[in-house]
């Protein structure tokens, strides 16, 4: 196994975004590490998940994932509601009529759908990313992550105290000195075809050259991984192990709309594109009513980050309340193209095992100099 997975305390190199508990515990109990998607939640939400991973979990580690923005148009929700132009809003609300998406329902529900925050003052800001840490940092996490920039000082020196490995997340190799910098112990390289937050760079250019910037520190490989092949191929490309989200979102366990879990399992990598029309800052998402309307002549520019999560949220939590299906999306990576049924997180796991072993017994016979077979079972399947 790598140094890497030795430090975290897992035996499957793969390590699995989700914003949902229940995958983030099967993955955990089932040799890699769950990491849980938290940018969003609201610190009373994210106690009670944490609370329960700590007893689901037992003794296998987990992560949090926490969004520090490097750049924000600000924190107060009030000033950011005065930053929207009247012309936005006559946009959103011509959409609405347009797309047939009614008011929000006013009774207390879930605190997030459709990927947004449900509460007005949970958005991507940095006073609510302060309030998630302060809830993290009291719970046996073994580590976190900070996307959209490195970790601010204070998190990087309470991690170390509490002996939390903090990993940054980088799409462009430039950046890998500035997680230096912050002192992470861990960087995700993660490129293009990645599902949320995502760069220019492709993974297979975008890993070695992270990994070449990065030194001693230990780089994980993520953006269009679904498979054990392709894990085999991040680490020959010099990764310590993978950061995967796309291929959890249609698990069984995964919380996701069922709506959305059949768009996910028919969807060709080209049904995902890149959008900034939910929270300003380019995303890539699956293809629905809402991103092909963002890219009409008619539309505006969208927003900054977070005044075009506060514009955008009441349309899309509307649209999964009513069912609105054309509008109902997630984000997503290319990697929904390798990924063709609802499963088990389990039954992942286990394909992504064999398929690592499949892959190392090809390359094997490959250096024995038998290459006859190589490829054999892949070439097989894409036949099918
Ligand atoms: C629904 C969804 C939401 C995501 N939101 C975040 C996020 O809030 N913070 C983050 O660091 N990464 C986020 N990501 C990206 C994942 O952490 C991961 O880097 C990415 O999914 C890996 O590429 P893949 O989708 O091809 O597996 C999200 C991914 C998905 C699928």
């Amino acid at each position: 196994m790598t140094p890497l997975c030795r430090r975290v305390g897992i035996d499957l190199p793969v390590i699995a975004f989700s914003h949902c508990r229940d995958v983030v515990a099967a993955v955990s109990r089932g040799g890699g590490l769950g990491v849980l998607g938290a940018a969003s939640m609201s610190p009373d939400d994210l106690e009670q998940d944490l609370a329960w991973l700590d007893r689901e979990c037992g003794r296998s580690p987990y992560g949090v994932d926490l969004l520090f923005p490097a750049k924000s148009a600000g924190d107060d929700p009030t000033d950011l509601l005065a930053q929207i132009p009247a012309g936005h809003q006559d946009f959103v609300a011509g959409l609405r009529t347009r797309l047939g998406i009614p008011l929000r329902r006013s009774e207390p529900g879930r605190t997030r759908l459709g990927g947004m925050p449900t509460e007005i003052d949970h958005l991507m800001t940095h006073a609510n990313a302060y309030a998630l840490w302060e809830v993290v940092r009291a719970h046996p996490v073994r580590l976190v992550a900070s996307a959209l920039g490195p970790p601010p000082a204070p998190v990087r020196a309470a991690a170390t105290k509490l002996d939390m490995l903090v990993a940054g997340l980088v799409g462009d190799p430039r950046h890998v000195r500035h997680q230096l910098a912050a002192g992470v112990d861990v960087i995700v390289a993660q490129g293009y075809e990645a599902a949320g937050h995502t760069g220019e760079i492709t993974s297979m250019v975008l890993v070695p050259q992270v990994v070449a910037a990065a030194g001693e520190v230990p780089v994980v490989a993520a953006g269009g991984i679904a498979t054990g092949r392709q894990v085999v191929a991040a680490l020959a490309l010099g990764a310590q192990a993978v950061w995967t989200g796309s291929i959890w979102l249609a698990t069984a366990e995964s919380d996701l709309d069922p709506v959305v879990k059949d768009k996910i399992v028919t969807a060709a990598a080209t049904d995902t594109a890149k959008t900034t029309s939910y929270t300003g800052k380019p995303t890539r998402q699956l293809t629905t009513a809402w991103t092909q309307a963002w890219r009409q002549p008619d539309a505006p520019a969208p927003l900054a980050s977070p005044v075009q999560q506060l514009l955008a949220r009441d349309a899309v939590v509307s649209s999964f309340e009513h069912q609105v299906t054309p509008v109902m999306g997630s984000a997503a990576g290319q990697a929904v193209g390798l990924v063709d049924r609802v499963r088990s997180v389990a039954s992942v796991l286990d394909d992504l095992r064999t398929g690592m072993a499949d892959a190392v017994g090809d390359l094997t016979a490959l250096a024995d100099g038998d290459a006859s077979d190589v490829g054999g079972d892949a070439a097989a399947r894409a036949g099918d």
